[in-house]
């Protein structure tokens, strides 16, 4: 019998592709060519499974023309990038990679946590600018993370990793806003208490955003939330371009209406809101949040995993959706 055909959509560890070689007829893109939409659907045509990241869609123009396609393994936590629903409907299984990039996320959100209210950034520029002349006062004066208030939107499993770094390591008080309560325990467990969403803008001292990206998440923060926020407060966003408003926070950085923000995420990214290139007090990053190489193997792994198990006849590993019936 002939092996499934899979697509790994763009370059990943090569020892990772070589195991999936040891399952399947796969098709890999060593060069990282960024396929259009149109070039994606063309590889698919013959294709039983792919392994995508987030910067693939996968909508039902390209599901039609796909139509061998069983599965789409995700190597990543979100998954925005999926249809759900287009893909439940075509009987194509959708799985992400959970649980494994947890603790390195809530890391980074608390060093761009860090980095952003101390101005690690804006200062370092400074420095290799030749600008350093003297010391002074109030060079660089930034807020405190200790004994602050961390307001995180979105409790899911990164936003308790955060809650307890904040609580647990800096004695900061946390409160939070989510779609949904967590249990008592929980709540005791990340030292972390349920405040409403305007409630957590007006008290917080710094805002972490840490949820998925929908429609019903598009803009969660825009003008009128930012101008319920403390003129000394931070705004942190580790979870989605389009979670946040980017022009109207560009102009709330120039205007000082916020102190501070700190990006790993951007609505259209890679290309980032010109005006946040121009504003001195936000932190950017390139959407590294889950990376170092232990994590981002475990994702590729995880991603990888799903497809061998999936195509072994067991189900998947990480589903996201319940498709029906399969495609066969
Ligand atoms: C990264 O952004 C992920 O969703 O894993």
């Amino acid at each position: 019998m002939s092996q499934p055909r899979i697509l790994v959509a763009r370059a990943i560890f090569p020892d990772i592709v070589d195991r999936l070689r040891e399952h399947f007829d796969v098709e890999a893109n060593p060069d990282d060519v960024i396929w259009t939409p149109a070039e994606l659907a063309a590889r698919l045509a013959d294709k039983d499974g792919v392994l995508t990241t987030g910067s693939q869609r996968i909508d039902a123009a390209l599901l039609a023309a796909a139509p061998r396609l069983k599965i789409c393994a995700n190597m990543a936590v979100g998954y925005n990038n999926f249809d759900v629903d287009a893909m439940t409907a075509a009987g194509v299984q959708g799985t992400n990679t959970p649980d494994v990039l947890t603790e390195t996320t809530a890391d980074f959100g608390f060093a761009l946590l860090m980095a952003t209210a101390r101005r690690m950034t804006e200062s370092e520029h400074y420095l290799r600018a030749g600008k350093w002349t003297k010391w002074s006062y109030d060079m660089f004066a930034g807020s405190d993370i200790h004994g602050s208030t961390l307001g995180i939107i979105g409790m899911g499993r990164i936003g308790q990793g955060i809650a307890k770094r904040g609580a647990h390591g800096f004695g900061m008080k946390v409160v939070y806003h989510n779609r949904s309560r967590l249990s008592a325990e929980l709540e005791a467990e990340c030292k972390a208490s349920y405040v409403s969403k305007e409630e957590l803008l007006r008290t917080a001292d710094h805002v972490m955003l840490v949820v998925p990206y929908t429609a019903a998440s598009h803009h969660t923060i825009g003008a009128s939330e930012l101008a319920l926020m403390k003129p000394t407060a931070t705004l942190i966003n580790i979870a989605r371009g389009g979670i946040v408003d980017d022009a109207a926070l560009a102009l709330a950085l120039r205007e000082r209406r916020i102190a501070a923000a700190g990006l790993d995420v951007f609505e259209g990214e890679p290309n980032v809101h010109p005006d946040l290139l121009t504003v001195p007090n936000v932190v950017l990053t390139p959407h590294i949040a889950s990376a170092t190489v232990p994590t981002r193997r475990a994702m590729a792994n995880l991603a990888a995993d799903n497809l061998i198990v999936f195509f072994g006849g067991q189900g998947a590993l990480t589903p996201v959706n319940k498709p029906a019936s399969a495609r066969v």
